[in-house]
């Protein structure tokens, strides 16, 4: 991992001019261009069933453009099929376009600093382990804490929480390529949201982009209200995209 200013404008100039891009169609899929990676990401649990990793699942052939479904219904996920017409999707963005440093609240700690933008919650469950990572940071000058509050954040995939270093203001950050994982989630046996990795711009469908991010999870199963990313419905309507990893 790296410490970042947390600022990834120049990586989506850089990843812009490369062809890497997401767009959202207006009640329709998610458009990829630029030969992102795909593949799909699982949580990993302990015996405690707290997330504490994450491994590698199905890799997708490399296309230079796709349509990932963002309405839950292709009968060809995670690909689109059309079925978001025949469903009528509303899939109408909410998400107020305010940079993640605006809306989120910051934890102070000895070492650190957490900011928490708690709309943004994909419900991965990477910050419960320990006391959870508040708690972590709260208790970062001891140093095995400051390492786990870190490992927490950073595993964080919609980038609710982030961790500063308290005296540079640097963001503790994951060296990620620009690509696209899927997340499944045995432990709650749903599949979750679309994961963009490595500052990949994203555009709304009115054609406004939203803050490049090193990391954001996107709403696949098409029940967000806070569209276009995940809110954690998808655990709430059990969304399942057929992964055999849920059927543990
Ligand atoms: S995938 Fe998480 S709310 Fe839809």
């Amino acid at each position: 991992m790296s410490n970042k200013s947390g600022d990834y404008e120049d990586t989506a100039v850089a990843a812009e001019k490369a062809g890497f891009k997401v767009t959202v169609a207006k009640n329709g899929p998610y458009l990829v261009s630029g030969n992102l990676p795909l593949k799909k990401e699982i949580i990993v649990s302990d015996k405690d069933g707290e997330s504490v990793a994450w491994c590698d699942g199905e890799k997708y052939p490399d296309r230079d453009r796709y349509a990932l479904c963002r309405c839950g219904k292709s009968g060809s996920k995670p690909f689109c099929d059309g079925a978001h017409e025949d469903v009528g999707f509303d899939g109408n963005e909410m998400a107020a376009a305010v940079p993640y440093n605006k809306q989120a609240a910051a934890f102070d700690g000895p070492e650190l600093v957490l900011t928490d933008a708690q709309n943004l919650c994909a419900v991965t469950r990477f910050c419960h382990p320990g006391g959870g990572t508040w708690r972590l940071t709260q208790r970062s000058s001891d140093p095995e804490a400051k390492k786990q509050a870190i490992q927490e954040a950073c595993n964080c995939p919609s980038g609710r929480l982030v961790v500063w270093d308290r005296k540079t203001r640097q963001a503790f950050e994951p060296d990620f390529e620009p690509s696209i994982s899927l997340i499944e989630d045995p432990e709650k046996k749903v599949s979750g949201p679309i994961w963009l990795k490595g500052g990949i711009p994203l555009e709304s469908s009115s054609g406004t982009r939203y803050e490049t991010r090193n990391r954001v999870t996107l709403c696949r199963c098409g029940g967000s209200r806070n569209k276009p990313f995940c809110d954690g419905t998808h655990c709430e309507n059990g969304f399942d995209d057929g992964d055999e990893s849920i059927r543990k």
